[in-house]
Formats: structure tokens, sequence, C-alpha cells
């Protein structure tokens, strides 16, 4: 079943076998491989390499072996070296000697290559759209809750937001998001099927009617770059180490909003798990879980730098690595927006909760001071006369609106009646976030 047994005198050792075979990770590429060898030999027919008819008979022993895998009959395992090797054997198992043909002026180095390329883009496609129900899914739910709630940094109270605003930035992560893996998708567009091993062939094949029948933009400008190329990998491993993050820092606040000392959002039960031991738990395994996985996805993007760095042109079995950790970390990204929109989809927001954090925040403390500022105080003096105002409210357990105006005048005597208007935490939110939204 060997490609390549023709120089070799004695057998492969079973454990160089079992260490070299890519075939339980590359049969995902089964599709991509026909698809890629049936516009091959269309191409060879074309360029008056192989006639119509053989072609026409390769490409329906091609197909038959895409149908039987696909209903079952035909499963993708044995001992082959990889997926390429099996779709040869099996090509020639069902039409016999003409199947020998199939890869005239081709290399398994120019094979893998447009196979991985056209599974990215396929699989980069379709993230892009899981990231678009996404972004629909945030959009909804700040729509639905333009609600006050308290803004953080330092995860301390800070100033007053909505909800809505607070959604709405991670809607802006997201599309960014959304774009990287466009732009990612629009780099790796070209076709590297007829560079062949590294250095083109003799035949007069035409690499622009092989590009055009995969659908790509162009074929490749190098040969020895498009066989050793892969950073589009890289970049996609990149883009979704990012989303990651971004999920990880949505998650974490989920995680604390949802907490009995927050308790901003309920979490529905479907997205959630009970304890073994302590019956009234309710956790947000969701949410950590995708915490959780964000460092396995940067640990692919490591892993793939790492094992390519100081490679030299132009291919080497090392690249052959570069599947487990795509695919791990295109699995791990998709299940993640998916159950991250499940999750968000469901939830609950607690518009009181989050109304009597805000009052309990002294969430105005930075309007007083504007306030003062508009009255001629300067601002770094309105500071400081703002923060003794904290302090006397802290002593006291009330809010800064709770101040009588007699109260206020003892710490600046410009202080007027219209204070409390400046400073109700729906007019503060009508003249600064609201007019954004
Ligand atoms: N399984 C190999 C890979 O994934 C296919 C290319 C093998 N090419 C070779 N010359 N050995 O990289």
């Amino acid at each position: 079943m060997k490609l390549w047994g023709g120089r070799f005198k004695t057998e492969e050792s079973k454990l160089m076998e079992d260490f070299n075979t890519s075939l339980p990770f590359d049969r995902r590429l089964y599709k991509q491989d026909i698809v890629g060898s049936i516009a091959h030999v269309n191409m060879l027919s074309k360029c008056n390499i192989l006639t119509g008819e053989e072609a026409g008979k390769i490409e329906e022993g091609l197909k038959s072996i895409l149908e039987d895998i696909e209903s079952g009959k035909l499963s993708v395992e044995g001992d082959y070296e990889d997926i390429h090797s099996f779709m040869e054997v099996n090509l020639i198992k069902r039409i016999g000697e003409l199947g020998k043909k199939l890869h005239t002026s081709r290399s398994r180095n120019d094979q893998v290559a447009v196979d991985m390329r056209m599974f990215a883009k396929e699989e980069a496609i379709e993230i892009a759209n899981e990231l678009g129900l996404l972004l629909e899914t945030i959009k909804k739910l700040a729509d639905e809750n333009r609600v006050i709630m308290p803004g953080y940094t330092h995860l301390q109270r800070a100033q007053v937001v909505t909800f809505k605003h607070h959604m709405m930035a991670y809607y802006s992560m997201f599309s960014r998001d959304k774009k990287r893996v466009e732009n990612a998708i629009d780099i790796l567009d070209e076709s590297p099927l007829g560079c062949c091993a590294l250095a083109g062939t003799t035949y007069d094949i035409d690499r622009n009617v092989t590009s055009d029948a995969l659908g790509f933009k162009k074929p490749v400008d190098n040969f020895m770059d498009g066989v050793s190329d892969r950073d589009y990998l890289l970049e996609l491993c990149s883009c979704f180490s990012i989303i990651m993050m971004h999920m990880s820092r949505l998650s974490e606040e989920l995680i604390i909003w949802s907490s009995q000392e927050f308790k901003f959002v309920d979490m529905s039960d479907a997205f959630s798990t009970g304890s073994s031991i302590m019956p009234q738990k309710k956790n947000p395994d969701a949410a950590e879980l995708i915490r959780g996985k964000t460092g396995r996805v940067y640990g692919s993007l490591m892993s793939l730098l790492t094992t390519l760095k100081g490679l030299p042109l132009a291919y080497n079995k090392d690249m052959q690595e570069d599947k487990e950790q795509f695919f791990d970390s295109l699995d791990t990204v998709m299940a993640c927006i998916k159950v991250m929109n499940g999750m968000l989809s469901t939830i609950k927001v607690n518009e009181g909760n989050m109304r009597k954090a805000v009052k309990h925040g002294f969430l105005n403390a930075t309007e007083v001071a504007d306030y003062l500022v508009n009255k001629g105080v300067a601002f770094r003096d309105a500071h400081g006369i703002v923060g003794q105002i904290v302090i006397y409210c802290e002593d006291k357990g009330c809010g800064i609106e709770d101040l009588s105006l007699e109260e206020f005048q003892k710490f600046d005597d410009s202080f007027g009646d219209d204070i409390y208007g400046f400073i109700d935490y729906d007019n503060v939110l009508e003249k600064g976030i609201k007019k954004y939204l």
C-alpha cells in the first residue's frame, strides 16, 4: 500500500509505520482530497496530458469513493500512510491500472497544501457565520436591556453605565474578530496545486484551471512557498485565540454577575450544572469551560508557531503536525461560540439588583465634581471636595444625592438646588452614554 515502495529493499518497521501515519486525523480531509483530485485530472485532460475519457473514468471512480464514504459503506481507516495514499489505493482497486495515472504531475506536498487550504477556508467561513449569529444575539440582549448598571474599573464601582452599553462593548470585540477571520480568508485564498514537490513540473499544466475550479482567487506566486506556507493556519489560530480571549473575558463577567454576591444575571438551567454534594448549587459551568478552553486554543497557536520555527524550505514532515493543532483549535472555538450564543440567548438580567448596586456605589461622584467645575471650581479642587463628601456619606451610610442642600454647602458654597437634577443617575446616563445608544 506504499506509494513509494520502488526504491526500498526492506519493509518499513511497524513502529515507524504507526509513528508516521496521519490517516487517523487527516481522514477529515477526505472530501477536499477528492475534490482537489477531480480538479487536477480535469486540468490534465484540458492540457492533453490525460485523455478526456481517462479523466472522466478517474472522476467517476473518485466520486464513487466519496459516495461510499458519505453513506458509511467505506470507512476511512486501515494501514495507509495518509489520506492521499488511502484515496489512490482505493481508486486503483476500483478502476484498475488507470488509477495509477491520477498522481501525474502532482506531489503529496501540493496535494496536502491544497486540501488544507480548502478545508481551512470552508471552516473559517463557518466561524465567521457563527460569529455573525453571536453578534445578533448580543445586539438583541443589549436592546432588550437598556437598564442602568454600575460600570467598573479595577472591579470597583466607577461610573454609571447601561447593561446595553456593557454588552455592546463585546459586540465591538466580536465584530473585529469577524473582520479578522474574513481578512485571513482573503489572504489564504490562493491555490498551491501545481507547485508539485517544490519546483513545479515539466508537464505543460495550467495552474489557473485548477485554481478557478477550486474557487481560489489565483494560484500562489512561488512554488517553494506554496508547498511550505502554513501562515494561514497560524493566522487563523491567532484569530481563534483572540476570539477565545474575548469570550473568556465575557465568561468571567457572567460568572461574577451570576454569583450570589452580585446577582446581576440568572443563567438558564439549560446552561448550568449542579453539585453532587451541595443541593443548593447552580454552577456556571458553560462559562467556566469557555474560560478554561481558552488556554488550550492558545496552546495550539504556540505549538504551531514552535513547529514551524527554523524550518528550512521547502516541505518537511514536521508540517504534518499542523493538522491536529489546527483541528483542535477550530473545534474548540466553534463549540465555544455556539455555547456562548446559547448561554446569552437564555440569560435573565436582574434590573433591580443592578440599580441597587448603582445606588450604593457613589457612581455619580464624578458628576458632582463636574457640577462644581461648571460653577467655576478647578477640576482638581473639585475632585478633592467630592472626596471629602464621599467620606462624609460613607460615615453617614447614605448616597451623595441623599444629602441636604445645607450639607452640600458645608463643603462648597457654590452648590445650589440644581445639584439634585445634575447628579440624578438617569439624567447622568442621558447626558453621557445614552446619546450614543
Ligand atoms: N501526511 C503528510 C502531511 O500531512 C502529507 C504530505 C506528505 N508528503 C511527503 N512528501 N511525505 O504533511
